[in-house]
């Protein structure tokens, strides 16, 4: 039997904590923001060392998620889940409580696959409630579409920093060569550009290496490389008080999700004078394709692309702002997010 207890969380709109002994779950799904429409965020599962690590991580990441929607223009919240506990756990029966938890929100929270999960564990979740999205036949894998997009939000930087979105003759320091940034370093190479590659499985790098040309170099040397652009690909917190100071590009733009360690970082890599192409805002790729199941007409992957188009405009919307009030791109990328949440709000007053 599924039993639910709110947390209390200021700042967010509903956090409940989902326990279901006969399956084993142990789940927390926050609810940050439903201003802008349904909250979307993935359900992630992962062996956390406590509970409190696990409420911090999924009030962190369903906050990000409502400015990552807010900032690329789209109707919906922000919200996340996570089950605690590692890819041993999986079981139909988990991922049938995991269903009825999220059924329990009544719509206000839509799930979809993250870490650890896939979309076959969708699909049984998908069995108790139809608040999921990235099922099999749908939308399907939102790495070539975050890659884009992630592509259109660095040309916009290259412009505003060189002033010319000409890649050739750049060079582009990837670290990680996953889904996303294998694809991110094709296009960068297919348009021009040089690129240095890391990944901790040096098998991947090598092989994406001898497929578009690039070089590879050790995981611990990739920030230090002399390039024009830094693209972290990999995991978060990849820019930090030990690997800003090596860098030498003028420019970070990649996948990656929250790649500051902490806010202050952001001013960090402006005082330096690099440009740092905010991750929730070129990142969103992935977000609009899955957004694209929920419109009048479903899924398209024309129309997902077309909408991608949209990250160029923001991101140079971003940069403006950020000049012309001189703040940095990531408190920017706050303000822009924040700006259409409250013009929402607005809009909702009586
Ligand atoms: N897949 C998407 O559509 C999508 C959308 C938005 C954001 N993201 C974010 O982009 C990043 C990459 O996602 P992905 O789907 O490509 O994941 P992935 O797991 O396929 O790829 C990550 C790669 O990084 C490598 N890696 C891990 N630690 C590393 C390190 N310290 N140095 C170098 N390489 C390292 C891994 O070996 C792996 O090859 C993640 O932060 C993810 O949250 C992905």
């Amino acid at each position: 039997m599924l039993q639910i207890t709110e947390i209390p969380a200021e700042g967010y709109e509903r956090v409940c904590r989902g326990v279901d002994t006969a399956s084993g779950l142990h789940a927390i799904i926050a609810v940050h923001s439903t201003a802008l429409g349904p909250a979307l965020g993935g359900m992630r599962l992962w062996p956390y060392e406590s509970r409190a690590q696990a409420l911090t991580d999924v009030l962190r990441l369903s906050r990000s998620m409502t400015y990552k929607a807010a900032c690329s223009g789209l109707d919906l919240g922000g919200g996340k889940s996570v089950i605690l506990g590692d890819t041993s756990f999986k079981s139909t029966a988990l991922f049938e409580a995991m269903g009825d938890f999220v059924d329990s929100f009544g719509g206000s929270y839509i799930t979809a696959e993250d870490v650890n999960t896939k979309v076959e564990d969708m699909g049984i979740v998908a069995t108790q409630t139809k608040h999921v999205v990235g099922l099999a036949g749908k939308s399907g894998n939102p790495s070539p579409v975050t890659a884009m997009g992630t592509f259109l939000g660095l040309q916009a930087t290259i412009e505003d920093v060189f002033g010319s979105a000409e890649l050739a003759g750049k060079t582009v320091a990837v670290e990680g060569v996953g889904a996303v940034g294998s694809i991110y370093a094709k296009l960068i190479a297919e348009n021009g550009g040089n690129v240095v590659l890391a990944d901790i499985r040096g098998e991947a790098a090598a092989r994406v290496a001898d497929e578009i040309g690039g070089t590879v170099v050790d995981p611990d040397e990739i920030h230090a490389i002399d390039c024009d652009i830094f693209a972290p690909c990999a995991l978060g917190g990849s820019l930090n008080d030990e690997t800003i100071p090596k860098l030498k590009a003028k420019i970070v733009c990649g996948a990656a999700n929250n790649q500051l360690l902490e806010a202050r970082h952001g001013e960090e890599l402006r005082d330096r004078g690099i440009k740092y192409a905010p991750d929730y805002v070129v990142n969103a790729g992935g977000l609009i394709n899955v957004y694209n199941e929920l419109v009048p007409g479903g899924y398209s992957e024309e129309r997902a692309f077309n909408r991608v188009q949209s990250i160029r405009v923001n991101m140079k919307s971003i940069l403006e702002m950020a000049r012309e009030e001189k703040i940095c791109t990531s408190v920017a990328a706050d303000r822009f997010a924040e700006a259409r949440i409250q013009e929402a709000l607005a809009g909702h007053q009586p």
